[in-house]
């Protein structure tokens, strides 16, 4: 199961649909060299899951509006879907204008628009979804809208008696009385394309912050006689990423619904939350995940397998029945074999460890393959980097490397072949050899005793 947080796509026919989402602004409040858009939430920037719900939707066109200095945000939209269009927006004159900059590359064929900000990484596709049908049933402007706890710093819905909504106040420009009105704007519009433009040319920036804000369209709309409706979401489903601290919330609550969405799909986590997940986790059935494990992106856990507490993976395949830890970490590059066992304080980085294998004590194994059964001691170390390059150790099938070997790449163990342990293997080794580097023991008989008694005699003097 792959815990994508959206429902499967639900295909479009009749309108075309375009989604834009605005990912223009500073981002300010983040403090971060880094564009709000590509900070991560649960190991995915969080335009990516923006551009996921887009995808969900079938839109026909997706259109991202960036700042002029975000080629790195406008790079991860056309890597995510190559038929993102970029659209930028010079100087950062409010969500009105961002839209402005994106309706001069919209396709102007009849359909919806969809207006969905960069920084809302929780909004659900079915909510969009239902936000579009409504503008597709005929209703011109559709805002989302939810009941904030603390509206502080949203918009403010304005409805008339019959419930239908007339406008929308920015809270720098409301009255005593509007501030008080709970029901909130999440920032996602759906709009009919035909309505479109001339709205836009509407929008004035004549208010307290000097912006043209997207919010008065709903208003402009009324005034020419088009209806307006709203969707209304969860407040959790709506929460804004403008800080660090909103960043901790969103991430909490992705976390708990990829944590529920894989234990309804079979898998057992011992203590929830003390797992985290990335949108990519994959796992098959009966997995068993214990306490405090880390799954980073690119990591898929096929049935059966078993992860001991405190594990890191990130880029890895676990095959079906392989067991994990306590504290492996699994980087990336790593496959790991079906039942193969993987233990305490063992790393592996490209490493292809097949069925049966067992590494299960105080490891680097690195550029690496391991074949099928073979028995790796504890604290065997590959040397895979000379400073410059790095180097392949290859370990055939029902090989056994005794404790604290060094092997150094590039290097081949063969089938079958045992290494003594505290071997520092730099040749090729051929199958079911021994090979031993090691200095010969030697023994001295009595020694330990002659030794002590010297000493004592020393130390009382005589
Ligand atoms: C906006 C809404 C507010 C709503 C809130 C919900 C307006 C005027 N206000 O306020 O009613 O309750 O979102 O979160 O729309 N952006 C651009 N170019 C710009 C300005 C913004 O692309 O010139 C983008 C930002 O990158 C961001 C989004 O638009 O993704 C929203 O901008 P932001 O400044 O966060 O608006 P809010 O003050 O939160
Ligand atoms: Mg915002």
């Amino acid at each position: 199961v792959a815990p994508s947080g959206y429902p499967g796509h639900m295909t479009r026919m009749e309108n075309k649909l375009t989604v834009m989402i605005l990912a223009a602004g500073k981002g300010t409040r983040m403090k971060s060299v880094i564009p709000k858009g590509l900070h991560l939430i649960a190991g995915r920037p969080m335009l990516g899951h923006v551009l996921a719900a887009a995808d969900n939707l079938g839109a026909s066109e997706t259109i991202v509006v960036v700042g002029p200095d975000m080629e790195n945000v406008a790079a991860y939209a056309r890597d995510f879907s190559s038929r993102a269009i970029i659209a930028v927006q010079d100087n950062q004159l409010g969500t009105g204008d961002a839209v402005r900059a994106g309706a001069d590359k919209a396709d102007k064929a009849p359909g919806v628009v969809l207006i969905v900000f960069g920084d809302t990484p929780l909004i659900r596709a079915e909510t969009l979804s239902e936000m579009v049908t409504a503008c597709d049933k005929g209703t011109a402007v559709v805002v989302l809208g939810f009941e904030a706890i603390d509206p502080n710093g949203y918009g403010r819905l304005i409805c008339g008696p019959d419930g239908a909504l007339l406008r929308i106040v920015e809270q720098k420009d409301a009255s005593p009385e509007e501030i008080g009105i709970h029901l909130c704007n999440g920032g996602a519009m759906a709009i009919r394309a035909e309505n479109l433009d001339a709205l836009l040319a509407k929008l004035t920036n004549d208010n307290k912050a000097g912006e043209y804000y997207l919010t008065d369209v709903v208003h402009h709309a009324r005034a020419e006689g088009l209806s307006c409706g709203v969707v209304q979401a969860p407040e959790a489903d709506i929460q804004g990423v403008n800080s660090r601290a909103d960043l901790a919330t969103a991430e909490a609550e992705m976390q708990r619904r990829l944590r529920l969405r894989v234990m309804e799909a079979g898998v057992t986590l011992l203590d929830p939350e003390s797992v985290y997940l990335s949108m990519d986790t994959e796992f098959g059935q009966d997995v068993i995940v214990g306490q405090n494990v880390v799954f980073g992106p690119g990591v898929s856990v096929a049935s059966g397998v078993t992860i001991k507490p405190f594990s890191h993976l990130e880029g890895a395949r676990i095959a079906k029945g392989a067991e994990i830890g306590p504290f492996s970490r699994i980087r990336p590059g790593s496959e790991i074999g079906e039942h193969a066992h993987i233990g305490n304080f063992v790393e592996t980085k490209k490493a292809r460890i097949a069925e049966g294998a067992k590494i299960n004590h105080l490891s680097y194994i690195g550029d690496a393959q391991v074949g099928a059964r073979s028995n790796i001691g504890a604290g065997t170390i590959t040397c895979n980097y000379d400073g410059f390059g790095k180097y392949l150790t290859e370990i055939g099938a029902d090989a056994f490397v005794g404790s604290n070997t060094s092997l150094v790449a590039p290097v081949k163990i063969g089938d079958g072949a045992y290494i003594g342990s505290g071997s520092v293997i730099t040749r090729e080794v051929s199958e079911n050899a021994l090979a031993l580097e090691r200095s010969a023991q030697i023994e001295k008989p009595g020694w330990a005793a002659r030794f002590r008694a010297a000493r004592q005699r020393k130390k009382e003097g005589a």
